[in-house]
């Protein structure tokens, strides 16, 4: 299989090869990002999207069950007796209708891809089934991360449900929701807590996963991202294998994107789709490289060749003047996205656009997706305050058909939901008033009542 699939720099000035089993996840000639490429010619590929629809009646195999590897012929790294899976990916693509109204849309045009019903409960268990796989055909024993506490929770789960290797997490202090800590703590993680951030924290994983030979499953590893593809296959699935006219999904360190756009490049390359959808990405207002770098200061692909030099500026004058990324939705408070290249790609392909929305607004669009029926963590509701602003500026029209991608769930974080919907003044303060947030419009504040059946009868009588 090696010779038909190999990885390969994505600089298509360099295009260096690099052999399957290579665990360096950088180009040995260039430095630059790797992809997991597939010579198509000479490996098979599904006459039509449909094919996979047969998949569905074998459902008792665990890879035609798992909602990653039954579209396994589109990333064919792996052989089917090396694959390995929890179940991951069954997940749900629902329309929304209180989001649409939320966001100004028309009914029927905006979908939630909810990834929060994964395993770990987030989206990571798509690319972590992918990266293990990998991990298991090279021969590791030891796969670290850094984490923002999804990548974490979600390693360590694979490592204790499947017993094949030893998980390594570096975490900023205090960088961590307790929802994700607890998932690392319970499954057995060594969980190492950094004195720093999480671009810290990626700094350094990358180095001791070098220096201790540890296989690395951060989105820099190209194997995550070939499993994250699937996410928009399931996608495309739902809608009846309509391509939808845009994905909105939040950024944090890049690699959902970029494996988005990969997906999309792929399938149109082989024939499978007409046409792409539009990508929008959402960064935190206090994290907000991507869009600074390229809505304000207008950086490309540029076929391969971006400013280097002013990206190398811009996080320059960050490091000079310590600039730390700052914003309650803790999963994507991340200044150095390492797979902006890659990111860069996909918005060229895709005719892809960036915006950044404040923790008030991400809040408030968590709130109404919450009570439109699917809890998500607050990163993940950067999809649709992203959309709202979108609408607002006539980029997306109200009937074009959306998908916001809803990353993680909403128990990822309850300190943030309680703290919106807490009716003590001191509980909102602490945890989001003193960060900016003035006020939780779309609050649902418990009722309190004395211990005592009347009062009680009578306060449900008057709310209810
Ligand atoms: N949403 C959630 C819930 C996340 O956990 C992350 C990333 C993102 C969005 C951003 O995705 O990096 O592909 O742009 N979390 C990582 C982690 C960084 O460590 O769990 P991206």
């Amino acid at each position: 299989m090696t010779d038909r699939v190999f990885q390969r720099c994505i600089n298509p000035g360099c295009g260096a090869t690099v052999d399957l089993s290579s665990t360096d996840f950088r180009c040995p000639k260039c430095g630059g990002l790797l992809d997991v490429a597939y010579d198509w010619d000479r490996l098979p590929i599904p006459r039509s999207l449909q094919h996979f629809e047969q998949k569905w009646s074998d459902r008792h195999n665990p890879l035609n069950f798992s909602g990653v590897w039954r579209f396994r012929e589109l990333f064919p790294f792996a052989p089917d007796d090396r694959i390995l899976t929890i179940g991951e990916g069954q997940t749900l693509c629902q329309r929304s209708d209180p989001v649409a109204a939320y966001v100004g849309a028309k009914p029927g045009s905006v979908y939630l891809q909810y990834e929060g019903m994964n395993p770990s409960g987030s989206f990571k268990d798509n690319g972590m089934t992918a990266a293990f796989t990998h991990a298991r055909m090279i021969g590791a024993n030891r796969a670290a991360c850094a984490s923002t506490g999804n990548t974490s929770a979600s390693l360590a789960i694979y490592c204790a449900a499947t017993n094949l290797m030893r998980a390594v997490i570096f975490i900023g202090s205090g960088k961590i929701s307790y929802g994700k800590l607890s998932q690392a703590l319970e499954h057995g993680a060594l969980t190492v807590q950094i004195a720093g951030d999480f671009d810290d924290a990626l700094r350094r994983v990358q180095q001791v996963s070098r220096q201790l030979g540890i296989y690395l499953v951060n989105s820099i590893n190209p194997f995550r991202l070939e499993g994250q593809k699937s996410v928009m296959l399931r996608i495309l699935e739902a809608l009846r294998w309509q391509v939808p006219d845009w994905i909105v999904v939040p950024g944090g360190n890049l690699g959902n994107v970029s494996a988005f756009g990969k997906a999309f490049f792929e399938l149109k390359h082989l024939g499978l789709i007409p046409r792409t959808p539009r990508l929008a990405v959402v960064n935190a207002a206090g994290a907000d490289t991507f869009f600074q770098l390229y809505e304000k200061q207008g950086v490309r692909w540029n076929n391969g060749r971006p400013d280097h030099d002013r990206i190398e500026r811009y996080l320059k004058r960050m490091d000079d003047e310590d600039t730390r990324a700052d914003t309650l939705a803790s999963a994507i408070e991340i200044n150095r996205p390492v797979n902006l290249p890659k990111a860069l790609r996909a918005l060229e392909y895709c005719g892809g656009v960036v915006r950044e929305a404040t923790d008030q607004e991400i809040l408030d669009a968590k709130a109404q997706i919450g009570a439109g029926g699917l809890g998500c963590e607050p990163a993940s509701a950067a999809s649709v305050a992203g959309l709202k602003k979108l609408i607002a500026e006539g980029i997306i029209s109200s009937d074009e058909r959306v998908v916001c991608v809803l990353t993680g769930h909403v128990l990822k974080d309850p300190d943030a939901t309680v703290a919106y919907h807490s009716s003590d003044p001191e509980t909102f303060e602490a945890k989001l008033g003193k960060r900016g947030v003035k006020r939780a419009a779309f609050a649902n504040r418990a009722v309190q009542v004395p211990n005592d059946l009347d009062e009680i009868v009578k306060a449900i009588e008057y709310y209810a």
